[in-house]
């Protein structure tokens, strides 16, 4: 039985991640220290170990008591806005814990590793739909410290073996079909939670952060995709490590959604207003970002099954409606 320790894996795509390996008949050990995660997301069936990658005695102590065939790496300070705030504790933060992990993987001989990488690496894009061959150029500290793990993994490439995939997504949003994970987030940023949380009267109107952009309806264009499509895409990813050696590829649905998009389609799937108001641009939002991922579905015949916008608010709608408090730890 295939056994991966997976960083991150109490977070919000790390815990729909573990569940796809485990409904795959995997060994899962997580490696969380419950910062941003919680301890109910981990599915029973894995193995949550409470540590932070800083601790790199722990961390060694981890690969030393388990031999895993991947690493699969989540876990990270996420939010673009914060990372402007806080450039250097992103960067030092993103970039020491990853490149340390990958070094005890690598120690410990574990040759396999899945990145978590984001759109924020194409700043501002020269062309939508943002493909693989598009310029790197990070708008933020967050995509840039995602776009020197990417680098420093390369190098690990060439002079130790190491097989990596970089995974850059888009808007990851939705939750796991059978309501088993949702998201969950301290503060909550995100379009699809705030819009649905506003629609069921549990937080104030949705700001929308502006209209004026060059797009049809001036708001923002964004890629949303399913969690779940995102996790069958680091499975489809692993397979490709074993027969192909590194890659990297963009992911998302193919299809754009404007913030004003998003709000219709939670009011359509919910049957609720959602409260709203226009505000001004929020800083570092580029106008339009979607993916070009026929690179990932052509290599490995990954496809989203739950690509469509209604899917993705409709399994989102169903787990927070069943979980006001989200987890409930908070
Ligand atoms: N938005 C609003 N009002 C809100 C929240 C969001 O109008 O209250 C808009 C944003 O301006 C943006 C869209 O909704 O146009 C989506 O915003 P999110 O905050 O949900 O997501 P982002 O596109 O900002 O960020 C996501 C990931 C980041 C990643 C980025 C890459 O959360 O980690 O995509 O593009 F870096």
């Amino acid at each position: 039985m295939p056994r991966y320790l997976v960083t991150g894996g109490a977070g919000f795509v790390g815990s729909h991640l573990v569940l796809a390996l485990l409904d795959r008949g995997a060994e899962v050990v997580v490696l969380d220290n419950l910062s941003q995660g919680h301890r109910a997301a981990v599915p029973s069936g894995a193995t949550l170990v409470e540590a932070d990658l800083a601790d790199a005695t722990r961390v060694a102590e981890v690969f030393a008591a388990w031999r895993f065939d991947a690493v699969l790496h989540f876990a990270a300070l996420s939010l673009v806005g914060a990372s402007m705030k806080d450039p250097l504790h992103y960067i030092a933060e993103n970039v020491g814990h990853s490149l340390r992990l990958a070094e005890a993987a690598i120690k410990a001989g574990c040759l396999r590793f899945v990145l978590s990488s984001t759109a924020a690496l194409f700043g501002e894009p020269e062309r939508v739909p943002i493909d693989e061959e598009c310029r790197i150029a990070p708008s933020n500290p967050y995509g840039d410290s995602k776009r020197m793990v990417e680098e420093g993994l390369a190098w690990a490439e060439r002079i130790h073996g190491l097989r990596y995939a970089a995974l850059r997504y888009f808007n990851a949003a939705g939750s796991d079909p059978a309501g088993r994970a949702g998201e969950d987030h301290d503060p909550e940023t995100h379009l699809v939670p705030l819009a649905i949380d506003a629609a069921l009267g549990r937080r104030p109107a949705l700001t929308v952060f502006g209209d004026d952009y060059p797009t049809p309806d001036g708001t923002c264009i964004r890629d949303y995709v399913h969690v779940t499509d995102l996790a069958e895409a680091h499975l489809a990813a692993l397979v490709r490590l074993e027969t192909h050696g590194s890659c990297r590829y963009n992911i998302g649905s193919g299809t754009g959604a404007s913030v004003k998009e998003v709000i219709a389609a939670v009011e359509r799937v919910g049957g609720r207003q959602v409260p709203h108001s226009i505000g001004p641009r929020r800083a570092g939002d580029p106008a339009v970002l979607v993916a070009a991922s026929d690179r990932l579905r052509a290599e490995t015949g990954w496809a989203p099954r739950l690509g469509a916008l209604d899917d993705i608010v409709r399994t989102a709608w169903a787990w927070r409606e069943k979980h006001p408090r989200g987890y409930g730890d908070r």
